[in-house]
């Protein structure tokens, strides 16, 4: 099976299988012999967009996380378009685990973690259906992942395209301080919305949006490639997106640990690593399978300090170490572990609008799908479901999916 663009499906390293169940749920097998079509899933492109519903004071569905791990469905007014901003029909709008970290179990997050109350979901993709006056590139019927952050556009860090960092007072990140993908509609800045290769479905953009786009940024960061070996701990969404991105990047062995086994065993069935232990085991593990020397790049995407302070001792002397698990502490011996190591430690937050854009080509061309990650979707009426699976730790990635 031939995709446009693409590789034949049988060439994939991994090949993922997805039937659909009850509530819009898709679960994740493996049976090799019989890899998806995504394009009869979800069409790579509407050739007429549904005309747009936005600006007669029609009502739409939004899901908030007041707190106490509950969501509440809400009914909003549609959003009009202002100036150089497009409304967008939500396709695609996946889970992140600062979601669930910061946001559903109780609301822990400061400063830009802070969540104002607005609608959830800061992974979002979707099809334009209204343009605001002065938007210079989008038009109706165009498909986009969002850079999930609104930046001030001035400042340096906005400059460079690193909206994450701008500190002005009108910076807002969809789904934290301003309404985010958990809708049926959105309302985002033309600047922040990223055209999606015809390769890449709406669910690989939403996954782009965050998640992938963090992996990506640190792998890069830290210059990985085929001369590599990579070693992740923590193997949930975050982990996945920097194992497959690993692979991309030409990356021959890579090393996983999580605390999970369910998690383990969906890294190894995905063939994005090459083989995981558990935290305990960790450390023998990576250094029996590396002659001794552990990995020239490790990259911990668990937020948990045993395994920030695992990758640090796994990573091979003169190797380049990088922290994007949020939150929490370390404690460790820097001269031991650090200086005479002669290790380089990297961290990283989220990514920039240009390395989101390379990210997307880059996906495009290699055939790699972050799709692929995902194990469980859910329409928006169950998005207390979506969030009660992504709570429980166990699964692949979780997505509320939209009917197109
Ligand atoms: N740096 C950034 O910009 C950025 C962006 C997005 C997410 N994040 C953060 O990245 C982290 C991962 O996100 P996610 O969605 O994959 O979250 P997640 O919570 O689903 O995954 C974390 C994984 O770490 C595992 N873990 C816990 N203790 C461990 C240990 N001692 N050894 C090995 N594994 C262990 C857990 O079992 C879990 O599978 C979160 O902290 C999230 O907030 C950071
Ligand atoms: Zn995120
Ligand atoms: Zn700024």
């Amino acid at each position: 099976m031939q995709r446009p663009g693409g590789a034949a499906v049988a060439d994939l390293p991994f090949r993922v299988k997805r039937d659909a169940t009850h509530h819009g749920v898709t679960q994740l097998t493996n049976d090799p012999e019989d890899a998806v079509d995504r394009t009869s899933i979800e069409p790579t492109r509407s050739a007429t967009a549904a005309p747009p519903s936005a600006s007669d004071g029609s009502r739409m569905r939004g899901a908030l996380l007041p707190g106490d791990r509950t969501v509440e469905l809400r009914d909003f007014e549609v959003p009009h378009p202002g100036h150089r901003q497009v409304v967008l029909r939500m396709r695609a709008s996946s889970i992140c685990g600062s979601d669930i970290r910061a946001i559903y179990r109780e609301h822990l997050g400061k400063g830009p973690e802070a969540y104002q109350g607005v609608i959830a979901g800061h992974e979002p993709a979707g099809e334009v259906v209204e343009v605001g006056p002065d938007c210079r590139r989008l038009k109706v019927g165009d498909r986009v992942a969002v850079y999930h952050i609104s930046g001030c556009g001035t400042c340096d860090e906005c400059r460079r395209g690193y909206m994450i960092g701008c500190d002005d007072a009108s910076r807002a990140a969809y789904g934290w301080q301003r309404d985010g993908g958990h809708a049926d509609f959105m309302l985002a800045d033309e600047v922040t919305c990223l055209p999606l290769p015809d390769e890449l479905s709406f669910v690989d953009g939403a996954l782009v949006a965050c998640s992938f786009g963090t992996a990506y940024e640190a792998l890069a960061r830290m210059s990985v490639s085929g001369a590599d070996r990579l070693l992740v701990t923590g193997l949930g969404p975050v982990g996945l997106a920097a194992a497959m991105l690993g692979r991309g990047l030409g990356v021959r062995q890579i090393l996983g640990t999580d605390a999970t086994p369910e998690r383990r065993d969906i890294a190894v069935r995905l063939g994005l690593v090459d083989e995981t232990f558990g935290p305990e085991d960790g450390l023998d593990g990576v250094r029996a399978a590396t002659d001794g020397h552990g990995t020239e790049v490790s990259i911990d995407c668990s937020g948990a300090a045993p395994a920030r302070r695992m990758a640090l001792e796994a990573t091979r002397d003169w190797g380049r170490c990088g922290f994007v698990g949020e939150g929490g502490t370390v404690d460790f011996p820097v001269s031991p572990l650090l200086i005479h190591k002669q290790i380089t430690l990297y961290g990283s937050w989220v990514t920039s609008l240009w390395r989101m854009e390379e990210l997307l080509d880059r996906l495009a061309r290699w055939d790699l799908h972050p799709e692929d990650t995902v194990t469980d979707r859910f329409d928006l009426e169950h998005a207390g479901d979506a969030y009660r699976v992504a709570d429980e730790g166990r699964s692949g990635k979780v997505c509320i999916v939209f009917d197109g």
